[in-house]
């Protein structure tokens, strides 16, 4: 079988499942990485000593998204061409998602697709990511569908529940294990503590992100001018940005916050570090979807700079508000959690609705007790002919 990823959350995500599946003696399980991300894949690449058995290095800087999904098509074909792989997995919703999912598709392969389900119902939410997830869950064979929500997503839209299995988000397995880690090397903890000296002893912090790309331009400048209002009525706080390298962030981010002296713009962190920058903090904004799954499990409230999320249960939960993209809305809300404390002890109580920290290893046992998928007996008449598509 073959793994197929090629951005940051996909690595810390398919890490853990690629470990559990080497420990499976039936199954001979491969890797190949696009590199639609270069550094921030190779920062957790390198964390987690995962050597790919292929590379193909198709991050340009400011890539579009045809050219990039054309290259995906072209190189991961030839890569299903030499490994003929049994199955593909693939995770979530990205242009590398969809592109192993197609090209496997073409070469009738079936696909399992790890975090399908989401949905937010509103395709240009996010762009193109929306659209990506519905396509690869059309595509799929098989559905690792990390919570009861996304399962009914797909039993909705028709998808034979036989096919669906409940995981968790592998999400959880990967944070839990890094937090062990701090916990357990004091000498971690100290080296992070000296690495964000700049941080004032016991300030409040706000950890921040922010790349999607249907709110580039004027969102994303409103989103900015939030910050700058909120460092100017809180001077005693530290807001602590590692900035995306995608040049349509890095731009308008610097351009706006780099002179004020409690906001502190940093290079995208190795995962370590940044889990270390969210234990730290006291509240987080951010429009990541990976950072939602995180946040509740430390007990960290999240702000969602978005008007839409396919992660409803840490709503529901009330550890994550959606906040929009105008000004003001992000500055009530942020403001709201550093002036009350019951409001914010309400949305700070630890909580974990994406998981237990062992989806990976559910994720392998099932991956390695499919039968040889190709031409397997198990799977309905009907289906197989939907998946090779003739
Ligand atoms: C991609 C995914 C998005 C995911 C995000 C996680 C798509 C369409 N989007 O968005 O779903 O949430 O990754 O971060 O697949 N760059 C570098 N070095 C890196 C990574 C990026 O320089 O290590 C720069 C490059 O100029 C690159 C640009 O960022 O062209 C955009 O990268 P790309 O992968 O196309 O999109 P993201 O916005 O990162
Ligand atoms: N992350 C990281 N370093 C950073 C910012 C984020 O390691 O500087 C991790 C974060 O903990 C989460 C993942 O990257 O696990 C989320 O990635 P991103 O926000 O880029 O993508 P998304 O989840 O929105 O697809």
């Amino acid at each position: 079988m073959l793994t197929i990823f090629g951005t940051r959350p996909e690595a810390i995500k398919m890490i853990p499942i690629v470990q559990a599946l080497q420990n499976c003696p039936d199954v001979v399980s491969q890797v190949c990485v696009t590199g639609q991300h270069r550094e921030m894949l190779d920062q957790v690449l390198s964390l987690f000593d995962v050597k790919p058995d292929h590379d193909l290095q198709l991050m340009h800087k400011a890539q579009g998204l045809a050219p990039l999904t054309a290259l995906l098509l072209l190189e991961i074909d030839q890569v299903l061409a030499q490994v003929q792989p049994d199955v593909v997995l693939v995770h979530g919703d990205t242009a590398t998602t969809l592109g192993a999912s197609l090209a496997a598709f073409y070469r009738k392969i079936p696909v399992g697709h790890v975090e399908a389900g989401l949905r937010t119902g509103d395709l240009s939410s996010p762009w193109p990511e929306e659209m990506n997830r519905r396509v690869v869950d059309t595509l799929s064979t098989w559905y690792f569908a990390p919570t009861e929500e996304s399962c009914c997503n797909l039993r909705r839209e028709g998808v034979d529940s036989a096919r669906i299995f409940i995981t968790g988000n592998s999400v959880v397995d990967t944070l839990l294990l890094t937090v062990d880690k701090l916990q357990r090397q004091p000498h971690l903890q100290a080296k992070m503590s000296d690495s964000f000296a700049f941080l004032r002893s016991g300030s409040r912090m706000i950890l921040i992100t922010g790349h999607r790309r249907e709110s580039f331009g004027e969102k994303f400048e409103n989103f900015c001018r939030a910050l700058l209002v909120l460092a100017k009525r809180y001077p005693e706080v530290d807001f602590v940005y590692p900035v995306h390298l995608n040049p349509n962030v890095r731009e308008p981010v610097y351009a706006l916050l780099s002179r004020v002296a409690n906001i502190h713009l940093v290079d995208p962190q190795e995962y370590l570090p940044f889990v270390y920058l969210m234990v730290r903090s006291y509240l987080i904004i951010t429009d990541s979807g990976g950072i939602q799954e995180e946040a509740p499990a430390l007990g960290k409230p999240v702000l969602v700079t978005r008007d839409t999320t396919e992660r409803p249960e840490a709503l529901a939960a009330g550890t994550a508000r959606l906040v929009g993209t105008e000004t003001e809305s992000i500055v009530a809300s942020a403001s709201e959690l550093l002036d009350d404390e019951a409001a914010y002890l309400k949305m700070s109580q630890a909580h974990n609705p994406y998981g237990d920290g062992h989806a990976s290893r559910r994720i392998a046992a099932i991956v390695s007790s499919l039968p040889s998928l190709r031409g397997c007996t198990q799977v309905p008449e009907a289906t197989v002919a939907t998946v090779a598509g003739t």
